[in-house]
């Protein structure tokens, strides 16, 4: 029989470590956009998390003969109208970096009292193959913006996203840790139980061929 395989359409190499533990043991074989369609890329140009993710899913989909997961995902702060959104990995143009991009949050919101720095991280993930949508999945969660960074774990905003119920920041939590609570890893489980249930029914599916 051959094996299944997902093509991960993210080159985020902290997106892809925590996806792929989430997917442990799913029976896909996990391969990387370097792997199979090396030197292609995307630009995203969607006002929203789904609309990013919709669109990057399709862009890959349709050049490759696997099942294809990609996944739009970012920051939004109440006290900022829901910025940074989609653009959160290139917050502080024109040279954004992960602590280009804290530094620029924590400026906003100087002044701002610890009661009304409230934000979410969202996770959206669009599994395609051959250019057409199997499913939407989505999770998110909240925190607040802590004053200062805090660890070192994870990536991106990871350092000021403080959260609450176990009083850490995520880059202070392991990653076994982060992903029980994390928007990727809510959207990861969701995504995990699709791919488990259509593979039993594939296998459900070859059993009763003749
Ligand atoms: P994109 O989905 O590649 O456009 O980038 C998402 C950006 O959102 C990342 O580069 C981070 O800045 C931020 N982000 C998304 N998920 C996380 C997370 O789990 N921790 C910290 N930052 C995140």
């Amino acid at each position: 029989m051959t094996e299944r395989r997902l093509l991960l359409a993210t080159t985020n190499p902290g997106k892809v470590r925590e996806i792929r533990a989430s997917f442990k043991g799913l029976g896909l074989r996990i391969v990387g956009l370097a792997e199979v369609l090396p030197g292609l890329s995307f630009r995203e140009r969607g006002r929203t998390f789904l609309e990013n993710a919709r669109a990057k899913s399709l862009y890959y989909s349709r050049r490759w003969d696997g099942l294809t997961l990609a996944e739009d995902s970012g920051l939004e702060i109440e006290a900022l109208d829901r910025a940074p959104g989609v653009i959160s990995a290139r917050f502080a143009r024109p040279r954004p970096s992960d602590e280009r991009n804290n530094r620029k949050v924590l400026r906003l919101l100087a002044g701002v009292p610890a009661g009304r720095r409230r934000a979410r991280f969202v996770c959206v993930m669009v599994l395609s193959e051959r250019g057409r949508v199997i499913r939407t999945f989505r999770g998110e969660v909240r925190g607040t913006i802590a004053a200062e960074p805090r660890g070192t774990n994870g990536f991106g905003y990871d350092p000021l996203f403080f959260y609450a119920p176990l009083r850490r920041t995520f880059a202070e939590l392991s990653e076994a840790d982060k992903s029980r609570v994390s928007h990727r890893g809510r959207a990861a489980r969701k995504t995990r139980a699709f791919l488990e249930e259509k593979g039993r029914a594939r296998a459900v599916r070859r059993r009763a061929l003749p």
